[in-house]
């Protein structure tokens, strides 16, 4: 009787011994469970033949609920049926008068609207290929952008017609096709695509248009900055569109919910996050032309917001908001996103209410992500052993001084133990492949590590530093490199320096990143060697500055210096003062200019 009674209790209180031993088990499970779907279904779209894209996706939700609304922009509302009427009737018009072909690349210069999404799924109908430019870009960049990823097609829109006209001379002597999407333009060389969109059909295009289209083919192109000069075009393929599509799923969103994307478009985030990932949810996309801290909480009234999509700046903007009797008065229930530091974290859900907040982490051409799909305050995922049986990631211990990888007496990397920062890096396989960068095998190489752990081995570095705790919860720490953050944007140290050194007076320039307490990120510092007998020019730098650069990559500050401090490898050295760089910025003021807007 009595080990009757010892059995019943001890099965009894057996859910708070596992609770206590494994309070993450149910987590843990559900997120392996997801896993195993998503390894399903992976497999099962690759075998299709065509094979199965988030294009076909689409059509699938078409047909099975055409009405339902699929975009939501300023007051209009777009069922799945209109977006597939409208994306048939741009790739008639590319077909007809851009003599656009299966493989060919379209290059999208334009900021966050509808039309957005039906130009990538018109493209995508075509077997064609988007290239998202950054619509803040100008000039050589945008040149640039254009032309690394083979687009021979440039579609902009009427308000971004003075951009494309001052590259237009370069554009023109390439035979690139150039379109703005409004009806009239008498620019010789720009061709208008409003009015050709009214005169062909909505009827569906064959398959057949796209029926070379694979797994490993090209999706979109999306930018990221370079750590040598300019942006890079990351390949996104169908593959790992899929992938980062899944996310959504993986976070709880489900088809009645509506999504808020009021980020810009060009990035990961929206695009494969909010937008395809939308797709595969078949959820409502309340689409916004961007960000504003004032609309934020309204909009998501107006529209019965479920899902808000984020990156670190944007909850702190949320939380600076003054506060209002209505913060909690909304039907917000989940926010996906990046970046978000733990003490926002903490204040946001103080302030707007239960909301559940699902961190992630990865970079656009990255082989390897994570989910804090816990909710764990401040972390950016979790190691789940599961996850590591698919994808062969590792933290591994580096030196900031000389900037790579402390290796052993053998020549080969070593893992930092648990509770350590270490850089993160994940070997390149089958099911964790790198696409690398379109037209760019040197770049696509310097992402690449090699003999990590056994000669010959091959890895993606992330260029990020992280530490995973006793608990297994991984933490973000810094990232290494030539590149900062600065509203939400990655900005190249090189490619401002690049344009710095431009003007007449500047001999070397070194920029890097600096912490401005109250800011998520950092903003760009330039530390100046000035020629010999040159006074500091702050209107001929700032107009430069300007010309070349877009907003987000501006210095605001510079520090004249004699000479500039370089490590023993004559690296210029941009770490060292950090963390004191503010503090030197109130005695130092003489020496300190401000670039303003
Ligand atoms: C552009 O087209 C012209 C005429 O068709 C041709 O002669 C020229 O080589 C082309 N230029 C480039 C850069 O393809
Ligand atoms: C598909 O590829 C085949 C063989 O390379 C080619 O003959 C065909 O024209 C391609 N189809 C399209 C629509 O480009
Ligand atoms: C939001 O939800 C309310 C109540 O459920 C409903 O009356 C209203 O029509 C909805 N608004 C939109 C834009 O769907």
């Amino acid at each position: 009787m009595y080990t009757f009674f010892t059995v019943v209790a001890g099965l009894a209180l057996l859910p708070l011994f596992l609770y206590i031993r494994f309070p993450y088990l149910i987590h843990d499970l559900k997120y392996s469970m997801k896993t195993f779907a998503i390894g399903a279904r992976m497999s099962k779209h690759k075998k299709t033949k065509p094979c199965y894209t988030v294009l076909e996706c689409f059509l699938d939700k078409v047909k099975k609920h055409p009405d339902k609304p699929f975009i939501v922009f300023e007051n209009r509302t777009y069922s799945y049926l209109d977006a597939d009427k409208r994306s048939n009737k741009i790739a008639r018009s590319l077909l007809e008068f851009a003599n656009l072909k299966e493989g060919d690349t379209v290059a999208l210069f334009l900021g966050n609207e509808p039309c957005y999404v039906w130009i990538w799924l018109g493209l995508a109908k075509i077997g064609c290929t988007a290239a998202l430019l950054n619509h803040g870009i100008r000039s050589r960049s945008l040149l640039h952008c254009f032309s690394c990823c083979g687009a021979t097609v440039l579609i902009a829109s009427t308000e971004l017609k003075g951009a494309v006209e001052e590259v237009l001379p370069t554009l023109r002597e390439q035979n690139v096709s150039v379109f703005i999407l409004g009806a009239e333009c008498d620019t010789a060389g720009i061709e208008t695509l409003g009015d050709k969109i009214e005169r062909v059909s909505d009827e569906p295009l064959s398959p057949d248009l796209r029926s070379n289209v694979t797994i490993k083919s090209p999706a979109v192109y999306i930018y990221t900055s370079g750590t040598t000069g300019l942006p890079k075009a990351a390949v996104i393929n169908h593959e790992r569109m899929w992938f980062a599509s899944f996310l959504q799923m993986i976070a709880g969103v489900k088809s009645d919910d509506v999504i808020y994307v009021c980020l810009p478009m060009y990035h990961s985030s929206a695009f494969l996050m909010g937008l395809t990932g939308g797709i595969e949810s078949g959820a409502t996309i309340v689409l916004k032309r961007k960000f504003s801290a004032s609309q934020f909480w309204e909009d998501c009234r107006k529209y019965n917001v479920t899902v808000i999509q984020y990156i670190g700046e944007i909850m702190r903007y949320l939380c600076n908001t003054p506060k209002k009797d209505n913060d909690r008065d909304h039907k917000v229930r989940l926010a996906l996103g990046n970046g978000i530091r733990a003490d926002t974290w903490s204040e946001f859900l103080h302030r707007f209410g239960d909301i559940k907040i699902c961190e992630c982490y990865g970079a656009t051409e990255g082989n390897v992500g994570f989910v804090n799909y816990v909710g764990k305050l401040g972390a950016i995922g979790r190691d789940h052993f599961l996850y590591k049986r698919f994808v062969h990631y590792a933290l591994l211990k580096y030196d900031t001084e000389r900037e790579e990888p402390v290796r052993d007496s053998r020549g080969f990397c070593i893992e930092v133990p648990r509770g350590e920062t270490g850089l993160l890096v994940a070997k390149i396989t089958n099911l964790s492949p790198f696409s690398g960068y379109a037209k760019n095998s040197q770049q696509t190489e310097k992402k690449k590590l090699r003999d990590v752990f056994v000669k010959g081995d091959l890895y993606f570095n992330s260029g990020d530093l992280l530490k995973i705790d006793q608990e297994g919860f991984i933490y973000f720490q810094d990232r290494i490199g030539d590149t900062f953050r600065w509203k939400g944007e990655n900005v190249a140290t090189t490619e401002v320096s690049d344009v710095l050194m431009k003007v007449d007076c500047i001999e070397e320039a070194n920029v890097y990143g600096v912490m401005v307490p109250g800011n998520e990120g950092r903003i760009g510092m330039a530390a100046l060697k000035l020629k010999e007998g040159h006074d500091f020019d702050a209107s001929e730098t700032c107009k430069h500055v300007k010309a070349g650069l877009p907003t987000y990559a501006r210095p605001r500050f510079v520090r004249i210096q004699n000479s500039l401090a370089v490590t023993g490898t004559f690296k210029q050295l941009k770490k060292s003062w950090l963390g004191l760089e503010m503090r030197l910025i109130g005695p130092q003021m003489s020496s300190i200019s401000f670039l303003s807007e």
